[in-house]
């Protein structure tokens, strides 16, 4: 149960989930200010307006990345920031803020992680089709650029996109997500374009020859079917295809899967020449943001459908099954690799209390251990993992969930805006300390 010396250990977080600060210092409109003051949008109608006031109170929370003594802070830089209309005109107020940021992150010997798009589009970019249109890969490309040379000699690590199968099936297939279009046809151009906007973010990248690692982080579920039988085994391989080689075969190997005839037909008209070879060129490493698992079985059609936990769930109701992280790290290093891995993202939310300043939360301390383990066990298996970012540093905006699900490991009270450490932070603190050690796996 031990890791490498170098391992890199840190928390993440994201630009709209934790800033607040929704209209200040020339930031524009995005599609979750948008999408989450729609009524009946985001539970209780809570807004990312305030959130936890990180923009105001970074270096506070920069002292607490500090106070944990992990090595590094992933965090996600807001386009409508530095491009309020999403192309034109700069907000130097905007790429100021990151600087100030990465200023006081370096000063505390932490390592930045910035990741360009985690999920706030430009409002005006969705007016004109978002990620429906083209165009918007090239407009990701200009703000790629604008942000490498304002930032390049200070990040650590470049994530290109956060979990483009949430920005493309959440936000323009179920509608579950900003911007809240509902086509399952349409999705899939969603997808390529986003895909190709981290081409062409690659491409812009290398021309400047920077020294930064540069990579993108997908949203890995292993799926698992529910029998050995035949039809629940190929149901298995539909929702692996769909879930995570739809963008795990583009981007490194160059095609979408062949195996699935009945989505190539969606994706084949968005797909021009060229496409597949920015979007498959080399990257530094893959970041991976691990949750859960899915059960698969075959409906009567033989099309794939999930099935209930067999293990307790979190607060999202996400089975909580960490086996599938070592399984999963297994198979990406064998199809997909040699590729230095990150886990970019891995937590979970329960129903925290604070009691008397304290949060007892020993069911998280269970979850990280417990993936902690298989990490580990991963590493002694081979696999070229190379560091593990805990979600979240902060409770914050959980998306369609608004404030109601807590993902932090320190507990925000929203109406003061106090930080507390919660348990797990106190015992991941002495974790990474060597103090506390993870027992074996049972
Ligand atoms: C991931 C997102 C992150 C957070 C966690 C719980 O899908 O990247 O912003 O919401 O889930």
């Amino acid at each position: 149960m031990r890791f490498p010396d170098d391992f890199l250990w840190g928390v993440a977080t994201a630009s709209y989930q934790i800033e607040g600060a929704f209209n200040e210092d020339g930031r524009g409109e995005s599609i979750w200010d948008r999408f989450s003051k729609t009524p009946g949008k985001v539970l209780h109608g809570h807004t990312g307006d305030v959130a936890c006031n990180h923009y105001h109170l970074y270096k506070e929370d920069v002292a607490l990345i500090k106070d944990l003594g992990v090595d590094s802070y992933r965090f996600s830089i807001a386009w409508p920031r530095i491009l309020p209309q999403g192309s034109g005109s700069v907000n130097q107020k905007g790429l100021d803020f990151y600087k100030r940021l990465v200023d006081e992150l370096l000063a505390n010997g932490i390592k930045p992680a910035a990741t360009l798009y985690h999920w706030d589009l430009p409002q005006m970019l969705e007016n004109h089709g978002g990620w429906l249109n083209r165009d918007t890969a090239k407009h990701f490309q200009d703000y790629a650029q604008i942000v490498f040379e304002s930032l390049g000699d200070v990040i650590d690590s470049w994530i290109t996109l956060n979990e483009p199968w949430c920005s493309a099936y959440l936000g323009y297939g179920n509608g579950h997500h900003a911007p809240g279009r509902q086509s399952f046809a349409e999705h899939f151009g969603a997808a390529h374009h986003l895909l190709l906007a981290h081409g062409l973010a690659l491409q812009a990248y290398k021309q400047l020859n920077l020294s930064a690692e540069i990579g993108i982080t997908l949203n890995l579920i292993p799926q698992y079917p529910a029998s050995s039988k035949p039809a629940d085994i190929d149901a298995t391989r539909q929702a692996d295809g769909f879930q995570n080689r739809w963008y795990l075969d583009p981007v490194f190997k160059g095609h979408y899967p062949q195996d699935l005839p009945e989505f190539l037909i969606y994706v084949d008209p968005y797909v021009q020449e060229q496409d597949l070879k920015l979007i498959s060129a080399p990257i530094d490493f893959l970041g991976i943001n691990f949750y859960s698992r899915a059960i698969i079985a075959a409906d009567q059609t033989g099309k794939p459908q999930s099935q209930p936990a067999q293990y307790p769930v979190t607060a999202m109701g996400w089975e909580v099954y960490p086996q599938g992280l070592y399984d999963l790290l297994l198979r990406v290093h064998r199809d997909y690799g040699p590729i230095p891995l990150y886990i970019t993202e891995n937590g979970a939310a329960f129903h925290d209390i604070l009691e008397q300043g304290q949060v007892a939360d020993k069911e998280r301390i269970n979850y990280l251990e417990a993936h902690f383990a298989q990490a580990a066990r991963a590493i002694a298996a081979g696999v070229p993992l190379k560091g593990y970012f805990l979600w979240s540093l902060l409770d914050n905006f959980e998306w369609a969930f608004g404030y109601e699900r807590r993902f932090g490991i320190i507990y925000v009270d929203f109406e003061t805006q106090q930080r507390i450490l919660k348990d797990s932070a106190k015992w991941f603190k002495l974790f990474k300390k060597g103090v506390v050690k993870l027992s074996p796996i049972s």
